[in-house]
């Protein structure tokens, strides 16, 4: 069987990095390893860490408790507060923040300090987002997701405000919003900060499918970047088979498929894509 795997498939290059990094520790075998949360949102990544000894930790408290080790951050990165309280509890502090991210962190830090107004495209509640407030003057960082958050920023015409986005938002939505900010006549500079990992992914993955007999799409159930990807991919090819590993994989009528494509969501590990691979090439 003829197999297009798409670049784009699996891990972005953030969170390759930081998942490499806690491998990348714990096989030095020196310290105890600890992550700031679980790395990934990928279930076998995290147990098969969990296995080798790594442990996740949710709160900055727990390491009270905990022989001192190598706490790494994950690639959506923490605020200021969180970072220097994990530098100064005496463990060894691995930073795996991407460094797109970081470079929101750095712009939001600089013009707070400007006395600029920060407005944060994205979603309140993401831990990305959380970490990305933390970095500049809370009192003056506003979170926006929709077009009546922008109508409803009230501050003097001539305000020096600074726009910046979480790296997955979308980048249509984003110019909606920015256009809607420009309208009060605030001394607006613009960041777009949103990162293309998704993006290319997607456009690749439409790109492939558009030329295959059957279309497979890797990914955990719950994972929406993946859902998403199925749905780009079921519009082009009929033929579009969802699933989280290749147990499964039942794909039907295989006499009539040529050309098989393979995609991948962002949380999805190199091991299982591989093997996917592996046997729609050699198996079927
Ligand atoms: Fe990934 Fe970093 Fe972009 S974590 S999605 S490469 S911002």
């Amino acid at each position: 069987m003829k197999v297009i795997l798409a670049d784009t498939a699996g891990f972005c290059f953030g969170v390759k990095r930081a998942v490499d990094m806690v491998y990348g520790e714990n096989e030095k075998g020196e310290k105890k390893v600890y992550t700031y949360g679980p790395i990934i949102h990928n279930e076998q990544v995290v147990s098969d860490l969990e296995k080798k000894g790594v442990v996740a930790i949710n709160d900055i408290a727990e390491l009270d408790s905990l022989p001192k080790g190598t706490i790494i951050i994950r690639s959506h990165g923490v605020s200021e507060d969180v970072y220097d309280k994990l530098v100064n509890s005496g463990f060894e502090v691995v930073d795996a923040t991407c460094p797109f991210v970081k470079k929101i962190h750095k712009a939001v830090n600089e013009y707070s300090k400007k006395g600029y107004e920060i407005i944060i495209t994205g979603n309140a509640n993401h831990p990305e987002v959380c970490g990305i407030v933390g970095w500049g003057d809370k009192a003056h960082i506003t979170v926006i997701s929709d077009a009546k958050e922008a109508e409803a920023l009230n501050f003097p015409k001539g305000t020096n405000v600074c726009v910046v986005s979480q790296t997955t938002f979308n980048h249509k939505k984003f110019q909606d919003l920015v256009e809607i900010v420009d309208k009060k006549e605030y001394n607006m500079f613009v960041l777009n900060t949103i990162c293309n990992a998704t993006e290319e992914r997607q456009r690749e993955a439409a790109s492939i499918s558009s030329n295959v007999d059957a279309m497979i799409v890797i990914g955990g159930r719950n994972s929406s970047n993946t859902q998403k990807l199925f749905e780009i991919c079921k519009k082009e090819c009929e033929n579009t088979y969802y699933i989280q590993t290749l147990e499964d994989l039942n794909i039907r009528d295989t006499g009539s498929i040529g050309i098989v494509g393979i995609t991948a969501g962002a949380s999805t590990p190199n091991n299982i894509i591989e093997e996917v691979q592996k046997y729609v090439r050699n198996e079927l």
